[in-house]
């Protein structure tokens, strides 16, 4: 049969047919490809193609370096995330593989190229703190949600980003759950009693859900009257659970500890600040911290109450010091917790002479009997922040006082100047 076809193919030939094929050329088979690249100027076009390639994937590398080291990301998929598609689920655990973000952006971003948005939510964005802090993440382009109820915030400190399509506004009271899609989450909503818990796990819900990273900013109030100074984040505190004040300090330190548990149980990037005393402009002015107390009251030409002996020491951190703490702190690879405080310590009397010098010379000091459970003592030890994070505070006292001032004096007096404003306190009033 196999030599039937072979057979079969011969005769197909015309008889007549002269052809006979010439044996190949030992070398042709590699002149041929080579004649053909050389052809039509294909080398070139190979040659330019390999360039570019090259190019690309030096500028962009395809699998940037994790941004927290191993043991900082367990990386299971949590349960309650089961339900997105795999695909999604890297998306959202992975956010710096959209180029999103990194934990050092120096780094991994080429000379030349814009560094990409993030999406971040900051809770109690429209407060103090946190409408500083949306100013500095819009100003470095990033996309930002405000989540606010307004409980001790105001619209009037994030109005100027209305209109901003980098900027939104949701109000809502973060113990009701939501679902946005971000890579970071500044919590800062914080009503000093217990539903503060309810809000924390709320949002470390949804961090965990989306796979932001969670940033809690607790405070120095966890170490309560400290036995221990300056207080080291080692410290584990010394706080009355039943005292007038606990509601606040017991709410942060289960805040700490849930921050922690969705941490090692399910995988959560967290970072833990904890703030000592802050000031600035945007300050709740009735909120009853001392600052605000002794700055509204020399400008209302009421006397400063200074409770107890007025011995008792406390730090007093310039707002935009703080805001870059934050920022260190959640774009670094440490989890915390880190004190952000200014070191330097002052008896409440010494900071009535500061406003005194500030505001009004004559403004006359009031004693009045000390609250319960007052702390003594409270000045941060920073060596951690300024090690790991790079960080320390710029603004001293003085500096600082007169910028809150000014805002004060705006608020209270409404003698608001066009074109001024209460960025950062840099306006001139
Ligand atoms: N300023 C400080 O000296 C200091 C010190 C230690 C810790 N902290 C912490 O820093 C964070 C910010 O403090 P701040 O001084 O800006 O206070 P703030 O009161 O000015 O800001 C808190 C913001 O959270 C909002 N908020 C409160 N409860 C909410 C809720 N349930 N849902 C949604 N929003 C809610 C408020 O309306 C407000 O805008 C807080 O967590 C606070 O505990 C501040």
């Amino acid at each position: 049969m196999g030599s039937e076809l072979i057979y079969r193919g011969h005769e197909s030939q015309p008889v007549s047919d002269p052809y006979s094929p010439k044996p190949d050329k030992p070398w042709a088979s590699v002149v041929r490809p080579i004649r053909y690249m050389l052809r039509e100027q294909r080398l070139v076009f190979v040659l330019v193609g390999i360039a570019i390639a090259t190019l690309v994937f030096t500028v962009f590398p395809t699998s940037p370096a994790p941004r927290v080291p191993h043991h900082h990301f367990i990386d299971p998929i949590p349960d309650s995330i089961a339900y997105f598609p795999v695909e999604t689920q890297n998306k959202f655990s992975h956010p710096h593989r959209l180029g999103l973000g990194s934990s050092n952006p120096a780094g991994k971003i080429p000379l030349g190229l814009k560094r990409k948005g993030l999406r971040i939510v900051v809770t109690g964005g429209a407060g103090f703190v946190g409408s500083h802090l949306v100013d500095r993440l819009i100003a470095r382009g990033d996309s930002v949600i405000v989540v606010d109820n307004f409980f001790t915030g105001r619209k009037e400190n994030v109005m100027h980003h209305f209109g901003n399509p980098n900027f939104e506004l949701i109000r809502h009271d973060v113990v009701e759950p939501l679902l946005l899609e971000v890579d970071q989450i500044y919590h800062l909503a914080c009503p000093a009693s217990p539903t503060n818990v309810v809000g924390t796990l709320n949002m470390l819900g949804l961090a965990k859900r989306v796979g932001a990273r969670f940033l809690l900013t607790s405070t120095s109030e966890v170490y309560g009257d400290p036995l221990q100074h300056p207080q080291k984040e080692t410290y584990w505190g010394n706080v009355n659970p039943i005292g007038v004040r606990s509601c606040y300090d017991e709410g942060k330190r289960t805040a700490e500890t849930l921050t922690m548990d969705y941490h090692r149980g399910a995988g959560v990037e967290v970072r833990i600040a904890r703030i000592f005393n802050t000031y600035g402009p945007r300050m709740c002015i009735d909120d009853g911290r001392v600052v605000s107390n002794f700055v509204a009251q020399a400008l209302r030409k009421e006397p400063l109450t200074v409770y107890g002996d007025g011995k008792q020491t406390r730090s007093f951190q310039y707002v935009s010091d703080l805001v870059e703490g934050l920022m260190r702190l959640m774009e670094g690879e440490h989890v915390g917790p880190f004190n952000l405080g200014n070191p330097g310590e002052f008896t409440m009397l010494e900071l009535a002479e500061v406003v005194q010098e500030t505001i009004d010379p004559n403004a006359k000091i009031e004693f009045r009997p000390n609250t319960e459970d007052d702390p003594h003592k409270r000045k941060p030890d920073i060596s951690r922040a300024k090690e790991q994070l790079g960080w320390e505070p710029k603004v001293s006292l003085r500096k600082g006082l007169p910028l809150m001032v000014s805002d004060f004096r705006q608020r209270i007096f409404g003698d608001h100047k066009e074109g001024s404003n209460t960025n950062n306190g840099e306006s001139s009033t």
